[in-house]
C-alpha cells in the first residue's frame, strides 16, 4: 500500500501501533487514540512527517470531518477486557458498539473506500466445532464478545445497505512487542515473560492443558493490509491454525529464558474456553497465508521484552 491517507483509530495500542508502524513508511496516517490505555512511547520510534495524532474518544469527535479525503480507516480502537466488560456492559456497548456504529456512518458519509474492523474470535465463545470456521454459529459469552459480534454485523449491514466495503478480521490470540504486560488483564505471554523478568512465578490457570491458536502481531499486521487491499468484504479469521496449549507455551518460554522457575497453578477462570483453534482456509481469499515460525517470533517477543526490561 502506498500514497494513501489512512486512519487507524487505536493506534497508540498494541496492535494498533504496529499496524501504523507498518503503513507509515509508504502512507499518510492519522491516529485516533484517547490514550485509555494507548502510549505514546509506542509511536517514538516512528518517521512523525506522516503520522498526525488526534487525541480524543471516538465517540465525541467529528470522525467525519476527520475521514474528509482518507482512502482507508483501520478500527482498531476499543475496551478489551473480558471481565471489565463483565461488571461494564454499558460502557463496553457505547465504545465498542455506538463507537463502531458512528465510525461507519462517518465513513460511509465521507466516502472512504474500505473499512477493517478489529473483531476477535471471542465470538464464537465455546463453540467446540474445531477448527472453527467462520460459518461456525455465534455463541459470545461476554458483552465483549457480543460487542464484538454486533460490530461485524454492523460492518455487513453497511457493506450491503450503503456499498461501504467492509472487512472484519477475527483475531485469535495475537502477542508480540508493545503488548502490556502491565495489565490487569495482560494475556498470557506478556505475562509469562514478565513474571519471569520480575523473579516471580508465572501463574496458570487450571492444569495448563487448555489450547490456544496464538499469532504473531505482525502477521495481523500484514492480514490487515491484504484485507484492504482485497476486493474481499465479510469476515475473516486471522490466526496460525495451529494449537499451543498453555503448559507447552510456559516450557518454550522457560527455554528462552533459561529458567528453572516453576508456575503457580490456579483454579481456571470462569468463561475461559479450553481449546481455541482457527480455520484459516477463508482468509487466502485476501491473500493471507499465515507463516510463522512460533518459536523464532517467540524468542523475538521475549527479546523485545527483555530489553525494554532492562
Ligand atoms: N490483543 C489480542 O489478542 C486481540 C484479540 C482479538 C481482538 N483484538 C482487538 O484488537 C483491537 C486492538 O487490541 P489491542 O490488543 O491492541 O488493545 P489495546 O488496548 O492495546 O489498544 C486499544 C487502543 O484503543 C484506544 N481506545 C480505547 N477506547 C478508545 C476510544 N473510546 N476512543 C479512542 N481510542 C480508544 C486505547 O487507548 C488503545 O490505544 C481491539 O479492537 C481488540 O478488541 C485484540
Amino acid at each position: 500500500m502506498k500514497d494513501k491517507r489512512i486512519v487507524v483509530t487505536g493506534g497508540l495500542g498494541f496492535i494498533g501501533s504496529n499496524l501504523v508502524e507498518g503503513l507509515v513508511e509508504d502512507n499518510e496516517v492519522i491516529i485516533i487514540d484517547d490514550l485509555s490505555s494507548g502510549k505514546l512511547e509506542n509511536i517514538e520510534h516512528l518517521k512523525m512527517e506522516n503520522l498526525n495524532l488526534i487525541k480524543g474518544n471516538i465517540t465525541e469527535l467529528n470522525l467525519k470531518k476527520i475521514f474528509k479525503d482518507v482512502d482507508y480507516v483501520f478500527h482498531e480502537a476499543a475496551l478489551i477486557s473480558v471481565p471489565e466488560s463483565v461488571e461494564n456492559p454499558l460502557i463496553y456497548n457505547e465504545i465498542n458498539v455506538k463507537g463502531t456504529l458512528q465510525l461507519l456512518i462517518a465513513a460511509r458519509d465521507a466516502g472512504v473506500k474500505k473499512v477493517v474492523f478489529a473483531s476477535s474470535s471471542a465470538v464464537y465463545g465455546d463453540n467446540k466445532s474445531l477448527p472453527i470456521s467462520e460459518d461456525a454459529s455465534l455463541r459470545p459469552l461476554s458483552p465483549y464478545a457480543v460487542n464484538k459480534a454486533t460490530g461485524e454485523m454492523y460492518c455487513q449491514v453497511f457493506t450491503e445497505n450503503y456499498d461501504l466495503p467492509t472487512v472484519s478480521l477475527r483475531y485469535f490470540n495475537v502477542f508480540g512487542s508493545r503488548q502490556d504486560p502491565n495489565s490487569a488483564y495482560a494475556a498470557v505471554i506478556p505475562n509469562f515473560i514478565s513474571a519471569i523478568l520480575k523473579g516471580e512465578k508465572p501463574v496458570i490457570y487450571g492444569d495448563g492443558e487448555q489450547s490456544r491458536d496464538f499469532i504473531p502481531v505482525k502477521q495481523v499486521v500484514k492480514a490487515n493490509i491484504q484485507a484492504c487491499q482485497s476486493n474481499e468484504t465479510g469476515v475473516f479469521n486471522i490466526a496460525l491454525g495451529k494449537s499451543t496449549t498453555i503448559n507447552q507455551l510456559w516450557d518454550i518460554i522457560k527455554e528462552f529464558m533459561g529458567t528453572d522457575v516453576e508456575p503457580v497453578y490456579m483454579e481456571p477462570r470462569p468463561g475461559d474456553v479450553r481449546h481455541s483453534l482457527a480455520d484459516v482456509s477463508r482468509a487466502k481469499s485476501i491473500g493471507f497465508k499465515p507463516k510463522s515460525d512460533f518459536k523464532e517470533d517467540l524468542g523475538e517477543t521475549v527479546e523485545w521484552f527483555t530489553s525494554k526490561f532492562k
